[in-house]
């Protein structure tokens, strides 16, 4: 069984996410942007990603170094911004073909819970699975225990 992590990040939490999966045998591909999506400045960063999360916009990302449909099981992470997927992961979703595969979705944001974001993904891929984690790099052990299968 072959098993893909294809995530996005932007301050590190995916980061440590990947740091965990790899350990356990996952291949790991992470998604970069062409330029920036969003503000470094922490006040800016949350009124422009919080507005292009909102619009659905998808920023251009370089081209993938791996072939996501020679995987038989796929976790796509991603950050949440504004209760969505961070810009990048529209821009990745665009890309994969899902059909056919098992597919997680590890989502980490400063809550956890990001119930309007798991509700919202759930519609679009009602078959996914759904792990959430909060901010990952603080809470590294929660984060391990979510993902010990
Ligand atoms: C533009 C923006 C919007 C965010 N919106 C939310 C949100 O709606 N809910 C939440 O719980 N966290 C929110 N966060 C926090 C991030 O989801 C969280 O810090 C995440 O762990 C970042 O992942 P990364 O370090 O891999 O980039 C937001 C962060 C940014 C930058």
């Amino acid at each position: 069984m072959k098993r893909l992590f294809i995530y996005y990040s932007r301050t590190g939490n995916g980061d440590l996410v990947a740091s965990i999966l790899k350990e356990k045998g996952f291949e790991i591909e992470k998604v970069e942007t062409i330029k920036n999506p969003i503000p470094k400045s922490f006040f800016f960063s949350m009124i422009v990603g919080g507005f292009k999360a909102t619009v659905g916009m998808s920023p251009k990302i370089k081209e993938l170094a791996v072939n996501p449909e020679l995987y038989d099981e796929i976790y796509i992470g991603s950050p949440i911004w504004n209760a969505r997927f961070a810009t990048p992961t529209n821009s990745l979703l665009k890309e994969l073909k899902l059909e056919g595969k098992k597919v997680t979705f590890v989502l980490y944001s400063g809550s956890g819970t990001s119930k309007g974001a798991s509700k919202k993904i759930s519609k679009l891929y009602p078959e996914a699975r759904i792990i959430n984690l909060k901010e990952p790099l603080k809470y590294k052990e929660e984060a391990a225990n979510k993902l010990s299968f």
